[in-house]
């Protein structure tokens, strides 16, 4: 009886052994290596061996095995190969030897897998899509803190950036201590968890990961936040209006550049041996103080709710003021002399703003505190720089009137 069992088990085991054999030979990436092996003659076959390829970077917490397939990443030669078989471009691999970052810490995807698919990222419940073409320079920022110095390799990363400051992100989401707290902290919004944004997929089409995401956010952010009218909610239930974030009317240039900035903000935490400092601060001068205001106005994202150049336009759901944040171009004409009322309004703000329908929700927006995020000499400044603005009113009140999601000036 126990030989029977014996023989048994040999025979199963010795099947098992071919079938592994077998699966092994016809794994993804044994196929690429022969293909990548019958391109070479006899003479620069010498010294490659196959097998699994795997580059161990301990200090970036990191086992990559991508050079399994792309085995000619450092052969510059292999420039005009079809992939995965070419060199890498440029000199990145220089600046960044390979047994010291692997390819991960740059491009994402996921360094233990063998199948193209999962290396990629490209699988259910993988929290890191590689990043294709221009998008790996979002990975740039979490070790070069200087910026400016990237200019020439990372232009996407530097331009979302400056759109960011300038599209008056920071009057609503602050990255870390800089920005206002009326809406979530963007810090680490490029590593933000699918989980977390999962009701989201529901209102968007695939794929369903964080870039796409950020994209269609970006693109419009009411497709992904419509509300919900009353009249389609259970009596008594309260509406649900739309988010409160503005549509931009951004280009698809600009949308891409913001995507990579904002794909840049992640809870990465290299050691400092790799990373590089910050461009140090840059004190501007001005020569007067509608220049300095119009910079503080700029910097602190006031654009971001009142518009370019405090134009206004920006929806703001049953906010009054024919439900929009107000038009700065007034101001001078409404407090006049009384500046010290205006300086009261941006250091305290005002919350919350009364509803212009006591029977519907809080409006999203309210004007929030300035006082300690400026210095007084600012707030001075900003104030010239607001009353500046009443030279745009004969022309400007009559074509930059907000037109709701048609205006060109501001898409609101
Ligand atoms: C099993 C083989 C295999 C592995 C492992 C693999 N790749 Fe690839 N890679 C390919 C193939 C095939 C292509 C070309 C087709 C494609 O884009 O999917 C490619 C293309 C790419 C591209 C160019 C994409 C584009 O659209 O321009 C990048 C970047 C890349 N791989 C990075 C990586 C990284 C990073 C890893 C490791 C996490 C990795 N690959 C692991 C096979 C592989
Ligand atoms: C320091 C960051 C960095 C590291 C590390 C890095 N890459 Fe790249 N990689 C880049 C950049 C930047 C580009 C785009 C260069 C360009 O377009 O000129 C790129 C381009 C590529 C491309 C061409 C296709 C595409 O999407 O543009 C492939 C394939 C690729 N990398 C694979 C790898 C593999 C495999 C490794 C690891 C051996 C690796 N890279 C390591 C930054 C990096
Ligand atoms: C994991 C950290 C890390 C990542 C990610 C990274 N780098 Fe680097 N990079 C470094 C370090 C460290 C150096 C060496 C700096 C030195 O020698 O002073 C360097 C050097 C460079 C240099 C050469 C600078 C010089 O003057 O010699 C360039 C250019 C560069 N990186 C561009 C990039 C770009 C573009 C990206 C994103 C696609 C990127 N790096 C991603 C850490 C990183
Ligand atoms: C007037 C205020 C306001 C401004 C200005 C604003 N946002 Fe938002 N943003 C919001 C609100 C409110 C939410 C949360 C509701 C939602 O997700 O729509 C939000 C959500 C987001 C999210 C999703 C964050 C998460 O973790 O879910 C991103 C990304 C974002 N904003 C990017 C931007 C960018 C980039 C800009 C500048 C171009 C910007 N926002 C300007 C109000 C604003
Ligand atoms: C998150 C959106 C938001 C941001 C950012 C914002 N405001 Fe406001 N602001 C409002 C709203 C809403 C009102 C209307 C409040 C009310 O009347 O109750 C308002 C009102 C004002 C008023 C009063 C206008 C009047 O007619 O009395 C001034 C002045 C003003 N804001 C200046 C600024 C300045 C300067 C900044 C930048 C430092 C700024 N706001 C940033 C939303 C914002």
């Amino acid at each position: 009886m126990k030989r029977v069992l014996f023989v048994i088990l040999s025979a199963l085991l010795t099947a098992l052994f071919f079938l592994a054999l077998g699966q092994d030979m016809t794994r993804e990436w044994t196929g690429y290596q022969s293909k990548f092996f019958r391109t070479l003659s006899q003479a620069e076959r010498q010294g490659i061996s196959g097998g699994i390829k795997q580059i161990i970077v301990s200090d970036l917490n990191r086992i990559d095995r991508c050079t399994t397939c792309h085995l000619a990443i450092d052969k510059p030669q292999m420039a005009l190969a079809e992939e995965p078989f070419t060199a890498h471009p440029g000199k990145y691999l220089a600046w960044h030897p390979v047994e010291q970052f692997g390819c991960t810490v740059c491009h994402g995807g996921q360094g233990l897998a063998t199948e193209v698919k999962a290396a990629h990222g490209d699988v259910p419940h993988w929290e890191q899509p590689l990043l294709r073409g221009p998008l790996v320079q979002a990975s740039c920022r979490q070790c070069h803190g200087n910026l400016n110095e990237l200019s020439g390799y990372a232009p996407l990363l530097v331009k979302g950036r400056q759109l960011f400051a300038a599209k008056g992100c920071y009057g609503c989401h602050a990255i870390k201590d800089v920005g206002q707290s009326v809406s979530v902290d963007l810090a680490e919004v490029g590593s933000k968890s699918h989980q977390l944004i999962e009701a989201d997929f529901e209102n968007m089409p695939p794929p369903h990961h964080r870039i796409h995401w950020i994209l269609t956010k970006l693109d419009n952010p009411r497709v992904l936040n419509p509300g919900v009218p009353q009249d389609q909610l259970p009596p008594g239930e309260e509406e649900v209006f739309p988010t409160a974030m503005p549509h931009f009317g951004l280009t698809p240039d600009e949308r891409q550049a913001l995507t990579v900035y904002l794909l840049s903000l992640t809870d990465a935490n290299p050691p400092v041996s790799y990373t590089i400092p910050p461009e140090p601060q840059v004190v501007t001068t001005y020569d007067n103080d509608i220049d300095r205001g119009r910079a503080v106005f700029e910097r602190l994202g006031c654009t971001g709710c009142h518009g370019p150049q405090g134009v206004g336009g920006r929806r703001n759901w049953n906010g009054g003021l024919g439900e929009e944040v107000p038009s700065l171009i007034y101001v001078k004409a409404y407090y006049g002399e009384n500046v010290e009322a205006l300086k009261e309004v941006i250091r305290t703000g005002r919350q919350p703003v009364p509803r212009a329908d006591a029977a519907r929700p809080q409006p999203g927006l309210y004007m929030p505190a300035w006082k300690d995020r400026m210095t007084d000499s600012d707030l001075t400044a900003l104030v010239a720089y607001l009353y500046s603005l009443s030279e745009l009113l004969p022309a400007e009140a009559s074509t930059a009137a907000p037109a709701g999601d048609q205006a060109t000036t501001v898409t609101n």
